[in-house]
C-alpha cells in the first residue's frame, strides 16, 4: 500500500510518499480502505517529535479518517465489508489501508456525506467535548473564543450559538472576521488591532486553543469565570500563578478529547450529537481543502502556513 511516512523528526522535508507493507489486523479489528484522511495541528507536533506518536518503523502520522471496510477480524460480527466508517483516534492513518479496532469504529448517519464526515470528525468532537463536558455554559451566558475562525473555533462558535450562548472572539483577517459574523458571532476582533486594551467586557468562559494567549484569556474571564485551555496552535503558554486565580475566583479547565472517547458507544453517541447540529443546518462549515495523499507534504505546508480557514483533508484516489 502507499503511505506518507518519515524516519526521523523534523520539518516538512522529512515526509516521504511510497510503498509500505499492508497492516495485519487482529481478531477484533477491521481493515479500512481510506477515502479521506484528516490533517490536524497535532500531526505537526508529532512530525517535529513534540507529541505522543505510535512507535512504528518508519513513523506514519495521522489518527483520523473515513473509508470502507475491506476485511473483518474473526470476532467482528456486527459490521460488514463495504460499510463506510469514520475514526478519530486510530494511529497510522496517513496510509491507504488502516487497521481499526472495533471499539474505535464510528458509523456515520446517511444524511452526512463522506467529505463532511471526514471534515468534522476530530474538530467537531473536540468542539462538542469543550462545550458540553468542559465548559457546560448555560443559555444566556457570554463566551469568548481565541482563534474563532480555526477548524475547532468555527464549529464551537456555531454550536455554542445554537445552544443559546452569546459568542465573541478574535481572528487574523477581515475575511475570517466576516465569516465569524456570518456564523453567528456577536463581536469579532482583529488580532492586529489593539482590541484587548479597549475591551471593557469580561466573559463567563474563554476558550483558548492558541496557548500563547493564555494570560490574556485569564484577563478576559470575569470573576468566578473559567478559561478552557485546549491547545497551543500559537505557541506554549506562559506559567500561571494559582494564587492569582484564587484571588479572582477564576478557574482553568483543560482536557484531551481522547480521554473522553472511552468506548465504542461513547464515540458513537457523541458523533450522533455532533451530526445532529449539521443535519439541522445549525452548523455549516467551509468546503474542506483536499490534497492527494501523494502530495501530503503540500497539505502539511498549507496547515503550517496558517492560510487555511477550514479543514484540510488528504484523499486516497
Ligand atoms: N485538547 C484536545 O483534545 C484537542 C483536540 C483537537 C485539537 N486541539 C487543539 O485545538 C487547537 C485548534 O485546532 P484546529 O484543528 O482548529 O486548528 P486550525 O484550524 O489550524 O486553527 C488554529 C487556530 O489558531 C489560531 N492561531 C494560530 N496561530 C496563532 C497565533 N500566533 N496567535 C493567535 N492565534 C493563532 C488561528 O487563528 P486565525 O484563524 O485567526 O489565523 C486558528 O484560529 C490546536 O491547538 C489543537 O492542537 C485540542
Amino acid at each position: 500500500m502507499k503511505a506518507l511516512y518519515f524516519d526521523h523528526f523534523g520539518d516538512n522535508s522529512v515526509l516521504q510518499y511510497g510503498d509500505l507493507p499492508v497492516p495485519q489486523i487482529t481478531a477484533d479489528e477491521v481493515l479500512v480502505k481510506m477515502k479521506y484522511i484528516g490533517l490536524n495541528f497535532a500531526d505537526i507536533y508529532r512530525r517535529k517529535g513534540n507529541y505522543h506518536l505510535e512507535p512504528h518503523l518508519p513513523y506514519i502520522n495521522g489518527y483520523e479518517g473515513l473509508g470502507t471496510i475491506v476485511k473483518l477480524g474473526e470476532n467482528v460480527t456486527e459490521l460488514k465489508c463495504g460499510e463506510r466508517i469514520l475514526f478519530v483516534d486510530v494511529p497510522l492513518a496517513n496510509a491507504e489501508l488502516v487497521a481499526v479496532p472495533l471499539t474505535h469504529v464510528i458509523k456515520v448517519p446517511p444524511e452526512i456525506d463522506d467529505k463532511l464526515a471526514a471534515a468534522i470528525g476530530l474538530q467537531g468532537l473536540t468542539a462538542d467535548f469543550l462545550a458540553h463536558d468542559l465548559a457546560q455554559s448555560q443559555p444566556g451566558e457570554r463566551a469568548f473564543i481565541q482563534g474563532i475562525s480555526g477548524g475547532v473555533g468555527q464549529i464551537l462558535l456555531q454550536m455554542l450559538t445554537a445552544d443559546g450562548i452569546q459568542v465573541s472572539g478574535v481572528t487574523s483577517t477581515r475575511k475570517k472576521q466576516e465569516l465569524a459574523f456570518k456564523q453567528g458571532a456577536s463581536h469579532v476582533y482583529l488580532r492586529t488591532d489593539q482590541w484587548a486594551e479597549q475591551l471593557c467586557d469580561t466573559f463567563a468562559t474563554v476558550f483558548d486553543g492558541v496557548g500563547s494567549t493564555l494570560k490574556q484569556s485569564l484577563a478576559l474571564a470575569k470573576h468566578k469565570g473559567q478559561v478552557v485551555f485546549f491547545g497551543m496552535a500559537g505557541g506554549n503558554p506562559t506559567k500561571v500563578d494559582p494564587l492569582a486565580l484564587l484571588e479572582h475566583s477564576k478557574s482553568i479547565l483543560t482536557g484531551d478529547l481522547w480521554d473522553y472517547l472511552s468506548s465504542r458507544s461513547e464515540r458513537q453517541s457523541r458523533f450522533e450529537r455532533l451530526a445532529s447540529y449539521f443535519i439541522s443546518q445549525k452548523i455549516v462549515i467551509n468546503e474542506p481543502q483536499c490534497f492527494p495523499l501523494s502530495e501530503g507534504q503540500k497539505a502539511y505546508a498549507f496547515l503550517e502556513s496558517g492560510s487555511s480557514n477550514g479543514k484540510i483533508l488528504m484523499e486516497c484516489r
